[in-house]
């Protein structure tokens, strides 16, 4: 077989000559005088015709046994056929088995089979088109957040994933069982990241986080990974900016790099290259009269916005809109109240278009000891168990702002996801853990 292997892109942008491809067959059929078989290698597929007078006859009957998804080399001679899916055709001289795959994959028809199925044949399922798209949208998701916080002085900084506290409620914590004690998988790095700033100020972090969360919606999962960032001497407005930056300078990222696979998964990326900063910006109290005279929706004030709410008031918005002001007795106990409305508390939401929810979620931190004791109390959590972090507002405290953004959630809005499920390789939720 040939010296050096060529990925179908290398081959497909060299458009004519010898080359050596290896990878698997994306689909096959099999006559008494040729084989066609799309070979699909991480970067694209390219249709190749086996004969025998080209290969020989022995390895001719080798290739005739070629089923879906068998792995194999081939060799032989490019060029353009407009007949081609693609667009090119490799006329074989060479061919050998990898190994061949048992047939028939379980996969078969995959418009056709239910997303439980897909979801059980997972494994198999992430080497289709559309996860392999996904997944290379998730890559460039990744990459992005990282780039954004360097090119701006922060450094990543990694929060344990045990913890001994509940950073977001005690009611979605999964317990774990420690040696003979008990611990709690992360919900947030933001505990220790408030720490962190006293030697670094400006830290980042992408880290998978845990939420025993029953709810069964296309938006949920038990475990997510969240980017969050937490940064001394930060303010309020600083703060929301620096969020809604982060999320266009993603969508650009995306679009210079995934242009392909947008348009694989049927999302129209001029759609979102009109998204551009600034936001709309609304506190909870507008918003509650925005959908009481657009929406003939009446929320009581000081309720939480539901999802039905949220999804009512982003029907009128192409863009992600940023909710502040959310009432304080609700929030958080480390959202502080805002000096010019304490009712409300100096937090954000940044919500998605298109029914895609909640992406970001965001605040100002509450200096004072005295008001998150009391707020861990009247939310039913043990004060007595934050000593530690309450340090944080003992030696040198500084103002300070953070944020949390749900990297899946952004997948599924900027693929045009059904389910949050497709954004990560391996989705666990309340009904999965499997494979
Ligand atoms: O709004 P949340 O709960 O905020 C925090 O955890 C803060 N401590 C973050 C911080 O300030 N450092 O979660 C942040 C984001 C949400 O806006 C959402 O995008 C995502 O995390 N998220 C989930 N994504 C998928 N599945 C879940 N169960 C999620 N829960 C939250
Ligand atoms: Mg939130």
């Amino acid at each position: 077989m040939a010296d050096k292997f060529l990925t179908v892109k290398e081959a497909l942008d060299k458009e004519k000559g010898k080359v050596s491809l290896r990878g698997w067959a994306h689909r096959v059929r099999t006559f008494n005088d040729k084989v066609f078989v799309v070979l699909r290698d991480s970067t694209g597929i390219v249709q190749c015709v086996i004969k025998p007078e080209q290969v020989g006859k022995k390895t001719f009957e080798e290739s005739r046994k070629l089923s879906v998804e068998s792995s194999f080399t081939i060799s032989g001679e490019l060029k353009k056929d407009e007949r081609a899916p693609g667009g090119f055709e490799l006329q074989a001289s060479e061919f050998e088995m990898v190994q061949r795959a048992e047939a028939p994959f379980p996969i078969a028809k995959a418009e056709a089979e239910s997303p439980e199925f897909l979801l059980d044949q997972r494994h198999l399922w992430l080497r289709s088109r559309k996860m392999t798209a996904i997944m290379k949208v998730r890559d460039t998701v990744l990459g992005a957040i990282r780039d954004f916080f360097r090119k701006d002085g922060y450094y990543e900084w990694s929060p344990p994933i045990f913890t001994p506290v509940a950073c977001e409620g005690a009611t979605t914590l999964f317990e774990v069982k420690y040696f003979e004690d008990k611990a709690f998988l992360t919900q947030s790095w933001q505990l220790y990241a408030e720490h962190g700033i006293f030697g670094m100020e400006k830290i980042f972090t992408i880290s998978p986080c845990f939420r025993a969360e029953r709810s069964r919606t296309s938006r949920h999962l038990a475990e997510f990974w969240m980017a969050e960032a937490e940064t001394a001497w930060q303010d309020f407005p600083a703060l929301q900016k620096q969020t809604e930056e982060l999320i266009c300078f993603i969508i650009k990222s995306v679009l210079d790099k995934n242009e392909a696979e947008l348009k694989e998964l049927g999302q129209d990326s001029a759609k979102l290259k009109k998204i551009k900063a600034p936001f709309t910006r609304m506190t909870y109290t507008e918003v509650l009269k925005f959908l009481k005279d657009k929406e003939k929706m009446s929320v009581q004030w000081g309720k939480d916005l539901r999802t039905v709410e949220e999804e009512a008031l982003m029907k009128h918005f192409t863009t992600p809109v940023i909710v502040t002001n959310y009432p304080k007795e609700i929030m958080a106990f480390y959202k502080p109240a805002d000096p010019k409305d304490p009712k409300t508390a100096l937090c954000m939401d940044m919500l998605a278009p298109e029914g895609y929810g909640e992406i970001i979620g965001g605040s100002q931190r509450d200096l004072d000891i005295k008001a998150m004791q009391k707020a861990l109390k009247a939310a039913g959590e043990h004060a007595e168990h934050y000593g530690w972090y309450f340090d944080s507002r003992r030696y040198g405290s500084v103002p300070h702002a953070g944020f949390g953004m749900g990297v899946e959630r952004i997948i599924a809005w900027l693929c045009k996801l059904d389910n949050i499920k497709d954004a990560i390789p391996f989705p666990r939720t309340m009904l999965r853990k499997t494979p």
